[in-house]
């Protein structure tokens, strides 16, 4: 099994380019289910869950050409609505075909995904929701089947907590609806606001993008013609730059990026007492050489982000004072402390709130990824940790960072691949 070897204590210099947004690009692979013709995505990410979802698609009977960064699909000849264990199983956001293949094709069956390192991370909110849109919902063997003969119907649908994913399957399930779904309590990050964009430009009236209430007018299962579609920078690979950037007490610029996504990031290292430059698409960071500790609650967007909160417990183990990190989002969000601490850290866990105390410093040992940001927050601590860290089970990172060891390496990180053969 390939593994990150990492040798600590290089200064970091110089510039990388974001990749384009793992999950934006994730639901907007997804609503090409929604059109009949070719639609060309371009800046996807190179990831294995972007292959992954690509491959789901094929299985479909969808048409896909993928080659790194660009891919054309051709949803035209999907001849199977089932979304099989072997794939759902390797990917939870394959669910994300739950909501377009049932509002096209008025019925599919979708393994369910079953719970991650992070979480017991339900569907029941998507399916409350699909339900009250007149979906007739079973589950048997392992599968969610769903039903709507005649096409889904809009509904005003309330979700009693703000999911991401959950808003996306309805955003695509109401727009091949028939009549207008109002969704109250809806998420409104980035990725939301991307794909409701490609909705809206393939001719679906949307209100609200970017808002808690998001009004949507179905086409009464008409298929959509899409444009060709940019995905957006990925503001959780930014945010883990600058993270090295402010670990490393090193000043590195991040292009491609876009700065008012990472407003909570940025806020945080700021209070950390790190600088900014940001110039268009691109972010310097300048960091302090005396990290001031971090208060820190995750929250949905634009609040703090859970998806960099493992991160940041790397760079405020090096702060010169105690930082309180608190997650308010997964249940289990916190397996990298165990690991962090085999690195020399000194975090003490309660409930879901982490107390990260300074030590002078961390020495690098085998440590174990657990899930893909907990290894991106284990690769930071390596980078300063004292002599060689080795990163295992890395097969979390390729999930969802492109080419990270490429673009730390180009900033002046000593770190590699290897492989066990175990
Ligand atoms: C998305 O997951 C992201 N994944 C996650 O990114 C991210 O951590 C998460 O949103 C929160 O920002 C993708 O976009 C592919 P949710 P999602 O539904 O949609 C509960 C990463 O590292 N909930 O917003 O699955 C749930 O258990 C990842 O890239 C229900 O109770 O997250 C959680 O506590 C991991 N019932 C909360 O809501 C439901 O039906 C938010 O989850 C759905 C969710």
């Amino acid at each position: 099994m390939d593994y990150l070897q990492i040798t600590g204590g290089a200064k970091l210099s110089g510039a990388i380019n974001i990749s384009g947004a793992k999950n934006s690009a994730l639901p907007v692979i997804a609503a090409t289910i929604l059109s009949d013709k070719p639609v060309t995505l371009t800046n996807l990410p190179n990831v294995v869950d972007i292959r992954t979802l690509l491959k789901l698609l094929t299985i479909l009977g969808g048409e896909v050409e993928h080659n790194n960064t660009i891919a054309t699909i051709n949803n035209g000849t999907i001849n199977s609505t089932k979304a099989v264990y072997e794939i759902v199983s390797q990917m939870r956001a394959s669910i994300l075909v739950l909501g377009p293949l049932l509002a096209r094709f008025g019925e599919c069956e979708v393994s369910l995904p079953g719970g991650c390192a992070i979480g017991q991370r339900p569907i029941d909110l998507h399916l409350k929701a699909l339900e009250s849109m007149g979906a007739t919902i079973e589950i048997k063997g392992g599968y969610v089947r769903a039903e709507a003969p005649n096409g889904l119907k809009g509904a005003k649908i309330i979700f009693d907590k703000i999911t991401v994913g959950g808003t996306e399957n309805i955003v695509m399930a109401a727009s091949l609806a028939h009549g207008t779904t109002t969704i109250i309590n809806a998420a409104k990050e980035p990725e939301i606001v991307q794909l409701c964009e490609m909705i809206k430009e393939a001719g679906v009236s949307i209100e609200g993008v970017g808002t808690s209430t998001l009004i949507i007018e179905g086409t009464g299962q008409k298929p959509l013609t899409f444009k060709e579609i940019k995905i957006i920078p990925d503001r959780i690979e930014a945010g883990t730059y600058l993270c090295a950037g402010a670990i490393t007490n090193s000043s590195i610029t991040i292009k491609k990026a876009n700065a008012m996504h990472i407003q909570a990031t940025i806020d945080k290292l700021e209070s950390m007492g790190c600088c900014f430059e940001i110039n268009n698409d691109e972010i310097t960071i300048h960091p302090s050489s005396r990290l001031k500790p971090v208060s820190l609650i995750t929250s949905e967007y634009p609040g703090f982000p859970t998806d960099m909160q493992a991160q940041f417990m790397a760079v405020a183990t090096m702060a010169i004072g105690e930082s309180v990190i608190e997650e308010r989002l997964f249940e289990n969000r916190f397996m990298h402390v165990s690991e962090l601490n085999r690195l020399g850290s000194d975090i003490w866990l309660k409930g879901s709130v982490a107390a990260v105390r300074p030590v002078a410093e961390l020495n690098g040992a085998e440590v174990m990824a657990t899930d893909l940001r907990a290894s991106s927050a284990l690769v930071l601590a390596g980078l300063v940790a004292k002599g060689v860290t080795n990163v295992h089970r890395i097969y979390h990172l390729d999930r969802g960072y492109d080419d990270l060891e490429g673009k730390l390496s180009a900033l002046g990180a000593k770190i590699e691949r290897l492989n066990n053969r175990v």
